[in-house]
């Protein structure tokens, strides 16, 4: 299972993969590409490091939004097909794409989102926000779902959820970094899951 996976920040998650790849511990999946929407991602050098090919495909600014959207989800689309992907995965991917590349690989993209969907998800929820607006609504507890990728955001069939309770003195911080945690165990059991079909 040729595994293509897209970032836009550290890649905690990415490296999670890899160093579950290494262990032998994705079942049949092997990443065989990143891609990143942000040129000075982290997550690049983990690749590189790694020894995975790894591209940068950036938003178009000079786009209108729907369009720039489309754009960049082609390209991705091209280059998943070149590489023959099974499997894409957002580890920490900020761009929501649109298009054909939703029909193409509907049941064969993951995305993973630091809340209890369908608590705290949709657009402009990523990062802090999320995990602000979970303490804000009085929650006990929180965590992060793996997810397929439909054309809604934050909205496809659930894969897998891992649960973190909310303690008395959390801030949007304490609480992303608990979660961050079960993030790393949830997205290597997720592409498993996938990977022994
Ligand atoms: C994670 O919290 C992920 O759920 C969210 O972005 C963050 C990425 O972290 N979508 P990293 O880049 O994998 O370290």
């Amino acid at each position: 299972m040729k595994i293509l996976v897209l970032v836009s920040g550290n890649g905690s998650n990415l490296q999670a993969l890899i160093d579950a790849e290494r262990r032998n511990a994705l079942g049949s999946g092997r990443i065989t590409a990143v891609i990143s929407d942000k040129a000075d991602a982290f997550a690049l050098k983990r690749a590189v490091r790694a020894g995975i090919p790894a591209f940068v495909e950036a938003p178009d600014p000079s786009l209108p939004k729907a369009e720039r959207r489309l754009d960049l989800s082609n390209r991705i689309l091209r280059r998943a097909r070149d590489m023959d992907a099974d499997l894409i995965v957002y580890a920490g991917f900020l761009s929501i794409l649109s298009g054909d590349l939703i029909n193409v690989f509907a049941g064969r993209m993951i995305n993973i989102h630091p809340s209890l969907l369908p608590k705290f998800g949709g657009e402009g929820m990523f990062g802090n926000r999320v995990h602000a607006a979970a303490l804000a609504a009085g929650e006990t507890e929180s965590g992060c779902t793996v997810h397929f990728v439909d054309a809604g955001t934050d909205t496809g069939p659930v894969v897998l959820q891992r649960r973190v309770p909310i303690l008395p003195g959390d801030t949007p911080s304490t609480l992303a970094d608990r979660i961050h945690k079960e993030e790393h165990i949830a997205i290597v059991e997720a592409v498993a899951k996938i990977g022994s079909v």
